[in-house]
């Protein structure tokens, strides 16, 4: 894949080794939904260290009174891209408990794999706020193209966009249409299969999730 200035791939050592046990096809749901959490909030640490809003505040230690920057948590809008983006929340969550949640629902057509919207619910006052669209997987790109183009038309301005997978067509895509949109993504897999799905990659991340087949 060509490289992009937008695009960040992570290939950390920590990670990795999660996302081996998440393409596991026998890990179970429950451990699977556990390590995606995991991975983002790893993920969330690495890809927020520049972005975060910190104010100042007073603490009393037992020995004296000092001043000490916080995180302004909810200078960070989570926008979960449904179903898959859930699993991904509260990973989020554990670093920024303050951040209100924008739902955009969106599912794959199974001929043409472009997304259809059927959700969106969005925080009053998300344009002035860091805007992290979650989905655990960038196949196409689609999906995330058009919910990054959704939160532009309602006035969002810095927008970054997290996937634990991505393949090469689906990076690149996001990349050029979005130049002003950072990408992170964990790790990135070889192709896609004829029916949109990441090679290797982990199978279908909301079914995992979910329990659903
Ligand atoms: C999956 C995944 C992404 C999308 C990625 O969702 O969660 O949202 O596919 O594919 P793309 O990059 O080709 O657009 P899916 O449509 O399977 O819906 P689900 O999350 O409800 O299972
Ligand atoms: N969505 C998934 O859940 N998995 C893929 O491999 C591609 C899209």
């Amino acid at each position: 894949m060509k490289s992009y200035e937008n695009v960040v791939i992570f290939d950390h050592p920590l990670i990795n080794h999660k996302i081996a046990i998440l393409r596991d096809e026998k890990t179970c749901m429950k451990e699977f939904r556990e390590l995606v959490e995991e991975i983002t909030t790893l993920m969330t640490y690495e890809s927020l260290k520049y972005d975060v809003q910190t104010v100042e505040i007073e603490v009393k230690t037992p020995l004296e009174t000092c001043t000490q920057r916080v995180v302004k948590d909810d200078s960070v809008v989570i926008v979960p891209i449904l179903r898959a983006g859930l699993g991904m929340v509260n990973g989020v969550h554990v670093l920024f408990p303050l951040a209100k949640v924008g739902h955009i629902g969106m599912c794959r057509n199974e001929e043409t794999l472009e997304p259809d919207t059927y959700y969106c619910k969005l925080p009053n006052g998300i344009e002035n706020k860091l805007v992290l669209v979650i989905d655990p997987m960038l196949a196409t790109g689609g999906s995330a193209v058009d919910a990054i183009a959704l939160l532009k038309e309602k006035g969002c301005k810095n927008i970054k966009l997290m996937s634990i997978i991505g393949a090469p067509e689906g990076v690149s895509r996001v990349a050029e249409a979005h130049p002003d949109v950072k990408i992170y993504v964990s790790t990135l897999d070889r192709c896609l299969n004829d029916k949109g799905y990441i090679l290797p990659g982990l199978g279908d991340a909301g079914d995992r999730l979910f329990g659903t087949k």
